[in-house]
């Protein structure tokens, strides 16, 4: 199933607070309209096929300890694992989408850090640490996603696992002189990607329209990273990888897959 934000988000890959300019793009996409309209219940992201493996997977991969998530939006992912029974810290940019995320939980049942995945620090020590939905592409630097690296493996203790769920950048798809991709349509929506191969970025455009409706457009930045450049970021700050899935209930990972679930691992003390 190809979610139909691409996994790279409904209205764009980011940041509220710190707005950055990409071909001119200014960055300022996670704010109270897109927080009000972010959850989709018991559809798209949020559909019980999609979340169900998820949740089991990330419940699994605490084993029985604390769990922090990295850009923990409106609680996703959090809440249903905080109903699991794992203890869920969460560090988020966007003011509006922890507002949302407070209108289903209190801070004392998911407690969430405001600031940057990249540097932000949450009291205590983790099992897991995971950043799903491709939102580490939402970092528009190497050198940020680096940190990013090695802020999750600050958090973790010994033996403790960092989990990345990201796409696969289509660059397979791009012969000589074509700069843009499709990579959804659907009645209703067409997601394309702009490539700029030489700063390794890429634009997505999100178009929605139909039903008499006025077409809309999102647009998000994301630096894209290929899953070797992944694995060596993770060296750089002391992981292994364990694992590498096509999705989140193990299928094999192979040249045709279009993301990747992948889990590092420090070492054991
Ligand atoms: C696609 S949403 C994912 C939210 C949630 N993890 C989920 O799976 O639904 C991306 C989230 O990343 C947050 N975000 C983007 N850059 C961030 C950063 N540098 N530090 C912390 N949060 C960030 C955005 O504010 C937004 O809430």
């Amino acid at each position: 199933m190809i979610p139909m934000w691409r996994v790279r988000t409904k209205s764009g890959g980011q940041r509220a607070r710190r707005p950055a300019r990409v071909g001119g793009m200014r960055q300022e996409i996670w704010d109270s309209e897109t927080a009000r309209g972010y959850d989709t219940p018991g559809t798209g992201m949020f559909a019980p096929e999609v979340l169900g493996p998820t949740v089991d997977r990330l419940a699994a991969l605490a084993g029985g300890g604390r769990a922090l998530e990295f850009a923990i939006g409106t609680g996703r992912v959090a809440v249903p694992l905080a109903g699991r029974g794992v203890p869920v810290t969460g560090i988020e940019l966007s003011r509006p989408m922890i507002d949302q995320l407070r209108t289903k939980v209190d801070e004392a049942t998911i407690p969430v850090i405001a600031g940057d995945m990249a540097s932000a620090v949450a009291p205590g020590a983790y099992t897991l640490v995971y950043l799903v939905f491709n939102t580490i592409s939402n970092l528009l630097t190497q050198a940020g996603q680096v940190a990013c690296f090695r802020n999750a493996a600050r958090h973790l203790s010994p033996g403790g696992r960092f989990v990345i769920e990201l796409w696969v950048p289509e660059l397979r798809k791009l012969p000589p002189g074509q700069q843009a991709t499709v990579y959804h349509a659907e009645p209703g929506y067409i997601g394309l990607d702009t490539y700029d191969v030489v700063r390794q970025l890429v634009v997505s455009h999100h178009f929605r329209f139909g039903d008499g409706r006025e077409a809309k457009l999102f647009r998000s930045p994301h630096r894209y990273v290929w899953p070797a450049e992944l694995d060596l970021m993770a060296q750089l700050a002391g992981f292994e990888l364990e694992s590498r899935h096509a999705d989140w209930s193990g299928g094999a990972f192979t040249e045709e897959s279009r993301s990747h679930v992948s889990v590092y691992r420090l070492p054991p003390a």
